[in-house]
C-alpha cells in the first residue's frame, strides 16, 4: 500500500528525510486563506485508499491547528485509508492539571480534539510531567519518541569535555539519559518557578566540573528564563558560559535576544523551525512512523 506524506512547507527538509527514512512519496496540496483568513484547502495527490502522514508544526497551535484539521479532513474525505499526524513538537502539553479553581486543563481538551481527527500520531519529547503517558490522555496510537540519541551524537561532536546538565528536577531522568548516551557526566539543579517570566535556580555542586564545558539541556525553551537563570548560576561559580540545547525550541517574544545577550549559544533540534535549529529529527521520525505503520 502507499504512504503519502503530506508536509507543512516549513518543514521540508524535514520531509525529505521522513520520506527516505520510510518510503513515502511526497503529496501534493495548495493551501492559502481567503481574504477573510479562512483556509482554502485543495489536494492535489490521489490518496484514495493510501495511508497517509501529515507533517506539521504545531507552534503556535492556536493558529496553525485549524489548517491541519482542514487538510485532514480533505485527505479522509478524498478516500485516504488512514490520516496520521507526525508532530515533532505536541502543543498543549503544559497546562495538565487545575493549578487554580476554574481553570481549564487544555492539555485533556486538546488531546480529544486531536484523537477525534486524526488515526495516529507521532511526536517528540513531548512535555510529560504530571502525566507519563501519551495514552492517559490521547486515545488514539500515540508514540513518543525522543531526542536524546540525536542530541547526544551533537554533544558528542561538538564539544570538548562535556558535563550535561539539566536545568530542573524535572529534566533529572532525561539529562541522564542524554549524558549517559554522550558518554559524558550528568549535574541537576533545582528550579523555583514563581511566574511566566520569573524563575529561580539554585547552585549547582560545580567543583567536579571545573574545566568541563556545561552542555544546558531542556525539553522546551520557551522565555529562556530557566536557561539563562541556570546559566548564570554556572557562570558566577567559574564555569564558562554553557552551550543550550533545548528540544523544541518555542522562543516567546525577546527570548532570543535575551539568551545572547547572557552570551549563550543556543542550539535546537528541528522541531519547530528556527535558526538555532542543529539537530534533525527527521530520521528519528521516519523510525517512529515505521513503528506506528505495522
Ligand atoms: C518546564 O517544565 C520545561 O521543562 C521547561 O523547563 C520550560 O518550559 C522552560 O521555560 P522557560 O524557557 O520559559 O523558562
Amino acid at each position: 500500500m502507499s504512504l503519502i506524506l503530506f508536509s507543512l512547507p516549513a518543514l521540508e527538509a524535514m520531509a525529505g528525510d521522513i520520506r527516505r527514512g520510510c518510503g513515502a512519496t511526497a503529496g501534493e496540496y495548495e493551501m492559502r486563506h481567503f481574504p477573510d483568513g479562512e483556509t482554502y484547502v485543495r489536494v492535489l495527490s490521489d490518496v484514495a485508499g493510501a495511508e497517509v502522514a501529515v507533517l506539521w508544526q504545531l507552534h503556535q497551535p492556536d493558529s496553525t491547528v485549524l489548517p491541519l484539521l482542514m487538510l485532514v479532513n480533505t485527505l479522509k474525505d478524498l478516500g485516504a485509508k488512514r490520516v496520521g499526524l507526525v508532530a515533532p513538537y505536541l502543543a498543549y502539553m503544559r497546562q495538565d492539571k487545575r493549578f487554580h479553581a476554574g481553570e481549564g486543563i487544555s492539555q485533556r481538551y486538546f488531546a480529544r480534539l486531536l484523537s477525534q481527527q486524526v488515526d495516529w500520531l507521532v511526536t517528540v519529547d513531548p512535555h510529560l510531567h504530571r502525566i507519563s503517558a501519551l495514552s492517559e490522555v490521547y486515545t488514539i496510537p500515540a508514540l513518543a519518541m525522543t531526542a536524546v540519541e540525536p542530541m547526544a551524537g551533537w554533544i558528542r561532536t561538538h564539544v570538548t569535555n562535556p558535563v550535561v546538565i539539566g536545568p530542573d528536577g524535572e529534566s533529572e531522568q532525561w539529562a541522564a539519559s542524554v549524558a549517559k548516551a554522550a558518554g559524558c557526566p550528568c549535574e541537576v539543579l533545582t528550579k523555583e518557578r514563581f511566574g511566566d517570566r520569573d524563575v529561580k535556580v539554585s547552585l549547582p555542586h560545580v567543583d567536579n566540573y571545573r574545566g568541563h564545558t556545561p552542555v544546558l539541556v531542556d525539553d522546551i525553551i520557551s522565555t529562556g528564563k530557566t536557561m539563562i537563570q541556570a546559566a548564570q548560576h554556572l557562570m558566577d561559580a567559574g564555569l564558562s558560559a554553557p552551550v543550550c540545547i533545548g528540544v523544541h525550541g518555542i522562543f516567546a517574544a525577546g527570548a532570543q535576544q535575551e539568551m545572547a545577550a547572557a552570551g549563550l549559544k543556543v542550539v535546537t533540534c528541528d522541531s519547530i523551525a528556527d535558526h538555532t535549529n542543529a539537530i534533525a529529527l527527521g530520521p528519528l521520525l521516519a523510525r517512529g512512523m515505521k513503528e506506528i505503520l505495522q
